[in-house]
């Protein structure tokens, strides 16, 4: 008997080895030779359906600076300047990287499987925090950080490649207030909240990239014209979810595709910090759309995830303690082409358990909606086990091979920062990953803070200087000290005046 268990427990480690090797080829193509990044030509997306639309490639024709094992990257990115790229060798770096100049690649190299790695012992908030405009980031691995791996603030034009990422606490890959990007290729585990969350964006894609045991898998949260591809998001508590935040300066997402994606066995404990938005996510949600309007959910394979395949909600009933007089909280014309599910539903909890119960069912189907909502549209609805889809009509179209990217033709402007407008980059762009006017975020809400500071700019100032640990129910928030003085104090005046 206990033999049994042993070899049981060898076969399925080695199985699981053998399905990690085959990822890392994937992904990776890790031959033992030195990764050699991709040759300019292809900077951009190589694009899945045709050619002709691909967006125009990113060039780098600067000087490359070398770090190597024991110096550090942020020195390195002191000294470039726009056009130039920044090349890390193999070895372990722990420190923080802030990008705050244009135009800068920062590329790890891989040589004979060794990977540049990054690593904050669980001391350090940030891995790479980027506000410059056209910034690229590939071939790192980044673990054992508390706050994120990859943040962009307000940075257009940017690529976020080829990277592990795990446990690096609350958000893995996230591009806030940012414009045309390429998030591809990355591997993201063990994040407590949203693995990639493109936040306040537009015009993102999102490729082939693989997101398991977060709570969060992918995140489209207030952002507009977003492309979902190829994904792979596994043991998640959530798949992929489309949704509206209320109390952020961005009041909308519109305009998603989710295409071509494996949503299966999103059934992870949710290990969200209590109080915030995921933590409300229940466990076995494949896909999520809430008060998101014009999303396509197109050839998916979505299934055993136990809660159920796609639910579709308004805030009213998704967050229902969301009070933003400036949302509309209800998911309108969201289009479901065809979809390949089976297995969904099997173990619902909460309120869904109790009404499934209520109409005498004790599985939850594979597509449910609940709620408000106009114009929503679906394919073939005797394919799929459903419930509340009474009011959905035929789509007008079968297919979206006539969008291949959301990402723009040509570069787009950086983000402006004229004196008037740096408090609200900085609030847009930083704050409010974390901070929500009448919600509770990572971060207190932001009308809690106009009470405490009202006519007290500067006591702002000083407290993200130096941040301390007020709240018990709260983690610490992390210093803003790369903040210029001039932004710090712009920000607490904008905060300060803010309105819903
Ligand atoms: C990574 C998340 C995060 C980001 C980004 C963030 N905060 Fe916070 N903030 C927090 C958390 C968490 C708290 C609560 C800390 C506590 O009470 O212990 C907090 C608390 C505060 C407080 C309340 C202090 C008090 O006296 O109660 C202020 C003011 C504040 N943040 C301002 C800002 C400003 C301005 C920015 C942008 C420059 C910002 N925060 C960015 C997480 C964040």
């Amino acid at each position: 008997m206990k033999n049994t268990a042993k070899l049981f427990k060898i076969l399925t480690a080695l199985f699981l080895v053998a399905i990690g090797v085959l990822i890392g080829k994937t992904f990776f193509n890790s031959t033992g030779d030195q990764l050699i990044p991709m040759p300019n030509s292809m900077r951009y997306k190589t694009a899945t359906v045709s050619d002709s639309t691909a967006t125009k490639p990113e060039i780098f024709n600067g000087k490359i600076l070398v770090v190597k094992n024991g110096q550090s990257i942020q020195k390195a990115v002191e000294k470039a300047s726009p056009g130039d790229i920044v090349r890390v060798f193999p070895g372990t770096y722990h420190e923080t990287v802030y990008i705050d100049k244009d135009h800068i690649s920062l590329q790890g190299i891989v040589q004979n499987g060794s990977w540049p790695i990054l690593d904050g012992e669980k001391k350090l908030n940030d891995a790479i925090l980027y506000s410059g405009d056209r910034i690229s980031v590939e071939n790192f691995k980044i673990m054992r950080y508390k706050g994120n791996a990859i943040m962009g603030q307000a940075g257009n034009n940017f690529i976020i490649r080829n990277n592990w990422i795990i446990d690096t606490g609350v958000y893995g890959i996230f591009p806030q207030y940012g414009k045309n990007g390429l998030i591809e290729h990355n591997v993201l585990s063990g994040i407590e909240d949203a693995a990639i969350y493109v936040g306040m964006c537009d015009n993102v894609d999102v490729l082939h990239n693989e997101v398991f045991n977060n709570v969060a898998g992918i995140e489209i949260e207030n952002s507009r014209h977003c492309l979902v591809e190829n994904n792979y998001s596994h043991d998640n508590t959530g798949g992929i979810l489309i949704f509206v935040t209320p109390g952020l300066p961005i009041k909308t997402t519109f305009d998603v595709i989710v295409r071509n994606n494996f949503v299966v066995n999103n059934n992870h404990e949710n290990f969200g910090a209590p109080g915030s938005t995921v933590s409300t996510i229940p466990p076995g949600t494949g896909i999520l759309i809430m008060a998101a309007d014009d999303v396509i959910i197109e050839n998916n394979i979505i299934s055993n995830n136990d809660t159920g395949g796609i639910i579709i909600t308004d805030l009213e009933n998704g967050d229902p303690k969301a009070n933003d007089p400036n949302v509309e909280g209800n998911p309108d014309r969201v289009i479901i082409l065809d979809n390949l599910m089976y297995e969904n539903g099997n173990h619902p909890i909460g309120e869904l358990k109790a009404l499934m119960l209520a109409n005498l069912k004790t599985k939850a189907p594979d597509i449910f909606a609940y709620g408000g909502g106009v114009g929503s549209t679906i394919l073939d609805k005797n394919k799929y086990r459903t419930f509340g889809l009474s009011a959905f009509g035929i789509p007008s179209i079968s297919d979206t091979q006539d969008v291949p990217t959301m990402m723009l033709p040509q570069l787009v402007a950086p983000r402006s920062v004229s004196k008037e407008q740096l408090g609200e980059l900085t609030y847009f762009g930083i704050c409010a990953g974390c901070h929500a006017m009448g919600s509770r975020l990572i971060g207190v809400d932001t009308e809690i803070i106009q009470a405490i500071y009202a006519g007290n700019p500067e006591g702002i100032v000083d407290y993200i200087s130096n941040p301390k640990n007020l709240r018990e129910d709260y983690p610490e928030m992390p210093p803003q000290n790369y903040l210029t003085e001039e932004a710090k104090i712009a920000v607490a005046e904008y905060l300060l005046k803010l309105k819903n």
